[in-house]
């Protein structure tokens, strides 16, 4: 049955608050409602989301909703809204059009607003969700602090570039704004459970002590099969929905295991937080063998319209650029709504970059020259060192600009980011000047 589209709405307000992250460790923390994560919002396919964001941080932001296909003035970018100033209020207004594990987060200054917690989970419900016995959702996160746990930027010049270069990653290990986080569930019960990666650079190879889970879902809602696995890699910006089992009495870790991303720091295996399975309780789960059909945007084969490449460059003062198509900061040629876009994306440099494109899905068509494993609906996908991927997407009515970048922070700060505009080829291209401040 058909449920009736409402209208869902929330106050944020953005501030400093000291936040515990393990007992008697305190941060100053930036975040929404004084949690971090902020709040979880939740609607269901169709609903309109209403947002109304009151600023009291000393420093300017916006909120820019990671995934949601919304109008092209209400992405959250300096490009089409006018930063939000102290003291000001914005109201955030969209309809969600698809079910999902999506996010929120500050796209101001991300590298120290995203960094302290201007982030939370937005989950839209659709109406073929899998049945599930529980729910649970992990943002996870890292930081950086010094011994009172205060958040520091390097001034030194070869920690500086290191920071740029790898992307500022913590050993201070979070799951949903807590270290060590102990987590209770019940034997013979199936959950869901939606990992959103809000970390600025970190590499989440999740793993759950070997025990066996099956991915259902991705960036942009379920996949058409599960996919049963011990691990899966969730790169910033990513997320990753999975149903796993509980056998009574057991214990295990979520982890993440060691990956190479070609940094300087040396990846290894670390733990997030303990699982405890309790006493077996009854089940009404049901993961099926087919989730959803995906319908294919455009064939392995399909002509490529336009190409981006990632890549590094030197800096004099910075140690390394990151570029695109050999440009910090671009701006990119505009696209025509209803014209399929097969985008080849390549990776020239010797480390990964996860790339987000803003306000719509893509599918990758080919990956390094042969077809995906399957069918997904992205808005985040890691390019391994000297890789390229083939991706298709079709831009709908929604003109404005928008954008693409790497998801690891620093390197979207360092350059590694472009604009772009979609046009309705029918009418007289006007660039929209960004909107202002909703004042009341
Ligand atoms: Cu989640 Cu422009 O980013
Ligand atoms: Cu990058």
């Amino acid at each position: 049955m058909k449920t009736q589209s409402k209208i869902v709405e929330y106050n944020f307000e953005a501030s400093v608050f000291n936040w515990e992250i393990a007992p008697g460790k305190t941060i100053e923390a930036w975040g929404i409602n004084k949690q971090l994560p902020g709040p979880t919002l939740r609607a269901n396919v169709g609903d309109t989301l209403v947002v109304r964001l009151t600023n009291k941080l000393n420093e300017a932001t916006t909120i820019h909703w990671h995934g949601i296909c919304l109008p092209a003035s209400m992405d959250g970018t300096d490009g089409v809204q006018k930063p939000i100033d102290p003291g000001e209020v914005f109201e955030y207004r969209f309809v969600v059009p698809d079910a999902g594990t999506f996010w929120y987060h500050a796209h101001a200054n991300e590298t120290v607003q995203m960094e302290r917690g201007m982030y939370g989970a937005l989950i839209v419900d659709g109406e073929t969700d899998p049945v599930v016995d529980g729910e649970k959702i992990f943002m996870i996160d890292d930081m950086k602090l010094d011994e009172n746990n205060e958040f520091t930027k390097p001034s030194w010049f070869i920690p500086r570039i290191v920071e740029r270069h790898d992307g500022r990653q913590g050993n201070t290990l979070l799951l949903n704004g807590k270290e060590d986080l102990v987590i209770n569930v019940n034997g013979g019960q199936t959950e869901r459970w939606r990992f959103i990666n809000s970390s600025s650079a970190r590499y989440f190879m999740l793993h759950l002590g070997g025990k066996k889970f099956k991915v259902i879902a991705s960036d942009g809602g379920l996949l058409e099969h599960p996919h049963t696995v011990t691990e899966a890699l969730i790169t910033p910006g990513e997320r990753i929905d999975i149903a796993v089992d509980f056998t009574e009495g057991e214990t295990f870790a979520i982890e993440s295991l060691a990956y190479n991303r070609m940094t300087f720091l040396k990846p290894k295996q670390e733990t997030f937080a303990t699982v405890k399975v309790g006493e077996n309780k009854s089940s009404k789960a049901f993961i099926p063998e087919t989730l959803r059909m995906i319908e294919p945007l455009a064939p392995q084969d399909a002509e490529v319209n336009r190409k981006i490449k990632l890549s590094v460059g030197p800096s004099l003062t910075d140690g390394m650029n990151f570029l695109v198509n050999g440009m910090m900061h671009v701006n990119d040629k505009p696209v025509m709504v209803g014209e399929l876009q097969v985008w080849e994306v390549s990776n020239t440099s010797l480390m990964d970059h996860p790339f987000h494109l803003h306000g719509f899905f893509f599918q990758v068509i080919e990956e390094n020259g042969k077809a995906p494993a399957y069918k997904a609906w992205k808005d985040t996908y890691n390019l391994t060192p000297r890789s390229k991927i083939k991706i298709a997407w079709m831009p709908d009515n929604r003109t404005g600009t928008w954008m693409y970048h790497c998801h690891i922070i620093e390197h979207h700060a360092a350059g590694m980011m472009a604009t772009f505009d979609v046009i309705d080829g029918s009418k007289p291209y006007e660039k929209k000047p960004p909107t202002h401040i909703h004042h009341h």
